[in-house]
């Protein structure tokens, strides 16, 4: 039980939103920081801020001790945690959570690059610290599926390996991670099983009652050689979320 209002960056977006109930079940008071201006509902108040423009960081901080930070997008997650943190140590916050994802540290790609320094952001700031990586949520890949199950013939990237995980899993490892004492860089959270791509995709298309011709691809660069290394991967001492593609499907899909 919290007394200080617990601040949730990107508690609007998938993740967010999973975790915001299982933090108020847990007694905590939640301000969620947003881009865009909502009314409060069940004891959740809401702040309006860009951590890309700064403006009203400090407002969003003011009177947290512990911030978790979800929010996220396809680039500037470096910067948007600098300015973050930057707040947050200059408010006295006590604990920072934040989610990063597996292979921050080992993929050449901007994404994950920004993953790595918005990390270090977080290790730099003095403030005490939990960051846990996770890995792809079922949700992302099940976007890529519809999308790649919208051409006649798909092209599949040979040597492609995902565990997807189910972001109901991440939510509530988070919040046990929010409710405990810093504890630096985490175990790696992954889904209970490795996918290729192509079955990724076979498993979509099952459960839509499908049929796509594949065309086996080859990724090129230096991206597609660490893909293909299983740099995403986290193969021994990761903690395994309990719900597999098949079951999200068959929740999401099927029914
Ligand atoms: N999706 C995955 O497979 C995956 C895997 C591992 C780690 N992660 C990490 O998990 C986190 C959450 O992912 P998600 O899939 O839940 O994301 P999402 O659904 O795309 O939601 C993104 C959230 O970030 C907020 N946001 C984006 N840019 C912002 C900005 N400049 N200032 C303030 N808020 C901003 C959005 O809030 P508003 O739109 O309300 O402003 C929204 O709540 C991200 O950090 C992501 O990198 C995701």
């Amino acid at each position: 039980m919290t007394t200080s209002p617990l601040l949730v960056t990107g508690g609007t977006g998938t993740l967010g939103k999973l975790l915001v109930p299982l933090l108020r079940d847990a007694g905590c008071d939640v301000r969620v920081l947003s881009r865009h201006s909502h009314e409060p509902t069940d004891g959740v108040e809401y702040v309006a801020c860009d951590l890309l423009k700064g403006e009203g960081i400090a407002a969003a901080v003011d009177g947290a001790e512990t911030v978790v930070h979800l929010a996220g997008g396809a680039k500037g997650d470096d910067e948007a945690t600098r300015n973050l943190m930057e707040a947050a140590a200059r408010a006295g916050v006590r604990h920072v959570v934040y989610i990063s994802v597996i292979g921050a540290d080992r993929l050449p790609l901007g994404y994950f690059r920004a993953k790595l320094g918005a990390e270090q952001a977080v290790a730099a700031s003095g403030v005490p610290y939990t960051t846990l990586r996770a890995a792809q949520f079922h949700d992302l890949v099940l976007n890529v599926a519809r999308t790649m199950a919208k051409l006649p013939v798909v092209p599949i990237p040979g040597g492609l390996r995902f565990q997807p995980v189910d972001a109901r899993d991440v939510a509530a490892r988070l919040c046990e991670l929010t409710l405990a004492e810093p504890a630096g860089l985490v175990p790696d959270l992954a889904g209970p099983r490795v996918y290729g791509m192509a079955e990724l995709l076979r498993g979509y298309l099952d459960a839509r009652g499908k049929h796509r011709l594949t065309l086996p691809v080859r990724m090129p660069g230096k991206a597609g050689r660490a893909y293909r290394a299983a740099e995403n991967l986290t193969l021994e001492g990761a903690t395994q979320g309990t719900r597999t593609w098949e079951d999200f499907l068959k929740e999401r899909v099927t029914a």
